[in-house]
């Protein structure tokens, strides 16, 4: 039996999309668990380079099964989107699946996302407004859609009305336009039409895939930092992207998992609102951001930049429960004579912390305690093992890998699938 978390260890953007395609050429079953469109999953392969938001990482391989699973909120017009994009560029969506029991974003949330954003005045969240908070919001007060329901027009037009009555209320208390029961019952028999064959209930398959020990990969969106419950309240995504939620947001019991693998840059990332130690405003930052194309894959934005960050590492791998490493953009930190890594937060009283994560109004006022590493000046690009990297970039991730205190899985020096290797 074989079933592998793949999780973000930082705030998102850590590399998961192209591990996953990595692993998922052996493969039989990857399972998107949670997020939406909020996610920007870069793949760069044979296929050209893509940014997935909602398919999973594994549609490259044309015999795995790929599973939007029921922990996801998926907006149907940007799904159907990406495929016409994916179509286009010849990749296979013949086992391309949706779960019934997967909630359905609808564009009403999107309004809502982008009012309530409005509505915070200099308290922004920094969503992507992409409807992600209103559509996990409706989930729990059990006035979603879910994408099973396309497939039952009676049904469907009950809980669309149903939804309607608080959506409208809540839309107009904000200034903005009511929605229209009629147009949103059409559209939803569009969207029938065009994903209707792919709607199933996903769990014969993957307990079938679990009783005979088939590979199976299940693809986290974003980060702790940025999840529900331990991440960095308020300004966190809706969802949980720790390898916890992971067997039951793609539907499998909780002992199937065997191995959780943390993905996490060899430097620090975020995108978005809210305290991030780390972060650089000097030309260091300016540098992380440049040479490693720091710019948000769903909104464009750019990303803050720091250096590593080794108490939110340790963090992330004990709430994980990560097996293994895998640390991407390593070859990002080729060009700098010195890098540094946090090793403890000073806090506003003037304690030093190292082994926990202060809540969110601590942690806005932590600066950084830094140690200095050697950089090593020579390109990484073509290293393809251990023994090829450079002397001082063996050390630097044996120290990253002793703040999290779990071994490295997988290194990657470069964004093609083929840059990167097993340790
Ligand atoms: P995800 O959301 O975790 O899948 O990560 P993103 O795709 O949002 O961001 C990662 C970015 O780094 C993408 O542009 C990738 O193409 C790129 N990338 C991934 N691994 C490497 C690497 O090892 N080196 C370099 N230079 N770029 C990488
Ligand atoms: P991937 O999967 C980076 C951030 C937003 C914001 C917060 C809440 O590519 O790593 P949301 O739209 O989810 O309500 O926004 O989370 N965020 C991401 N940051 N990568 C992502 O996805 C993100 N998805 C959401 O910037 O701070
Ligand atoms: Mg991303």
């Amino acid at each position: 039996m074989s079933v592998t978390a793949v999780v973000g260890a930082q705030w998102g953007d850590e590399g998961k999309g192209r591990i996953i395609d990595f692993l998922a050429q052996e493969a039989d079953v990857v399972i998107r668990f949670q997020g939406g469109d909020n996610a920007g999953h870069t793949v760069i392969n044979q296929y050209g380079k893509h940014a997935l938001h909602l398919i999973p990482s594994g549609i490259f391989n044309p015999v795995t099964e790929n599973v939007i699973g029921s922990g996801c909120v998926v907006n149907p017009q940007a799904l159907l989107n990406e495929m016409e994009s994916l179509a286009a560029a010849n990749v296979s969506l013949d086992n391309l699946w949706i779960s019934t029991r997967a909630q359905m974003l609808m564009p009403y949330h999107r309004t809502l996302d982008e009012l309530e954003e409005a509505a915070r005045g200099k308290d922004t969240i920094g969503t992507t407004k992409r409807g992600i908070g209103p559509a996990y919001a409706d989930k729990a007060t059990r006035s979603g859609l879910r994408m099973g329901d396309l497939l039952q027009p009676a049904w469907l037009k009950s809980r669309l009305e149903n939804a309607l009555r608080t959506v409208n209320r809540k839309i107009d208390v904000l200034g903005g336009e009511p929605v229209n029961a009629e147009e949103l019952t059409v559209l939803c028999q569009e969207y029938a039409r065009a994903l209707g064959s792919r709607i199933i209930d996903t769990v014969p398959m993957t307990r079938a895939a679990v009783e005979q020990g088939r590979a199976i990969l299940l693809e986290g969106q974003l980060g702790v930092m940025r999840d529900l419950d331990w991440g960095i309240y308020p300004y966190v995504t809706s969802s949980n992207p720790t390898a916890s939620y992971a067997t039951a947001g793609a539907g499998l019991p909780a002992r199937a998992l065997d191995r959780v693998i943390g993905v996490v840059k060899a430097y620090s990332t975020a995108v978005g609102d809210g305290p991030f130690p780390v972060e650089l405003f000097d030309e260091d930052g300016e540098k992380l951001r440049e040479v490693g194309s720091e710019f948000g894959a769903t909104t464009g934005r750019p990303r803050r930049c720091g250096w590593f960050d080794g108490v939110a590492i340790g963090y992330a791998a004990w709430l994980n429960g990560m097996t293994g490493l895998a640390i991407t953009k390593l070859d990002v930190l080729d060009k700098f004579d010195s890098i540094k890594i946090c090793v403890g937060y000073r806090l506003e009283n003037g304690t030093v912390v190292k082994d926990s994560m202060p809540d969110t109004p601590v942690l806005a006022n932590a600066s950084p305690v830094l140690e200095e590493w050697p950089g090593w000046g020579v390109s990484t690009a073509d290293c393809r093992a251990w023994d090829d990297l450079p002397k001082p970039a063996r050390a630097y991730i044996h120290r990253l890998a002793e703040l999290a205190g779990v071994k490295v899985d997988y290194v990657s020096v470069g964004a093609e699938r083929e840059q990167m290797f097993a340790v």
